[in-house]
């Protein structure tokens, strides 16, 4: 289902929501058979997929590129593409950047930040924000925010003023669980938890992580499969096969009609 209104039915009725990153046609196409309930094409593609040393490397070509692939893969299912590094700096650019996303097949985007400014400017543009604050990947130092008493009070104070700028949902990440649990109760938009506790609306991971194919496992993630060992060791078969002759046999192809080999053989 691609209705913005289901994450707010969601909050309301207490049922949470499960959204993880996808960003490729078959990612997508298995996540939407599993019932995810949002998809996030997250910046986290490049270092994740496309080799970057970081997200500030992701360019806009990058998202639209992976953007349409989640998309083809999973027609029905509601995406929200992060806008990648350096393509919201004013809100002319957000809206320039955001339509290109939405056209790309995003029903919303993400951006990194309290810029309330830009959300109006997309919201009014017609494109849906989710928020994203804590630990910022694309500009912020990676550790947990929120736990001194000023941090907590800045934090909940940028989940408000995204929260009337009319953000739909907001991503908190790396922020103590109690933090994230008062934020969730005193705004409208849903709460996407990752390293955030059990207290928020829902919550995101990172399919790689997830899928165990990323080199580093994080206190936050949890591995439900060996993908890597799994590519490897499929991987490492098939050498073994090709060298040994083992493969392949005549199952895998087409036989030579016996009176062609023979015309063939005269
Ligand atoms: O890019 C990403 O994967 C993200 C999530 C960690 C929220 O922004
Ligand atoms: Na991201």
């Amino acid at each position: 289902m691609r209705l913005l209104a289901k994450f707010a039915e969601m909050k309301a009725q207490g049922e949470k929501i499960a959204t993880m990153t996808a960003y490729d046609a078959p990612q997508a196409r298995a996540q939407a058979a599993a019932g995810i309930d949002a998809i996030l094409v997250g910046d986290s593609v490049g270092v994740n997929i496309l080799g970057y040393a970081s997200e500030r490397e992701v360019t806009l070509a990058d998202m639209i590129h992976h953007t349409a692939a989640a998309r083809r893969g999973a027609p029905d299912t509601f995406i929200y593409a992060d806008l990648p590094f350096a393509t919201y700096d004013t809100p002319e650019q957000a809206v320039a950047s955001g339509l290109a996303l939405q056209k790309a097949g995003a029903d919303a985007v993400k951006f990194e930040g309290a810029h309330p400014d830009i959300v109006r400017a997309l919201t009014s543009a017609g494109v849906p924000v989710c928020g994203h604050i804590g630990y910022e990947p694309q500009t912020g130092e990676r550790r947990v925010h929120g736990k001194t008493f000023e941090e907590a009070e800045r934090l909940r104070a940028e989940a408000r003023a995204l929260d009337e700028a009319g953000v739909f949902m907001i991503v908190l990440e790396l922020v103590p669980a109690e933090l994230a649990g008062i934020i969730s109760k005193e705004i409208k938009a849903a709460t996407i938890g990752i390293g955030a506790g059990s207290g928020t609306d829902g919550q995101v991971l990172v399919f790689p992580d997830v899928l165990g194919y990323t080199e580093k496992n994080f206190r936050h993630n949890k591995r439900y499969a060996e993908v890597g060992a799994t590519m490897e060791a499929a991987t490492a078969s098939y050498v073994a096969d090709v060298k040994g002759g083992v493969f392949p046999t005549m199952a895998n192809c087409a036989a030579l009609p016996a009176e062609t080999l023979e015309q063939l053989c005269k």
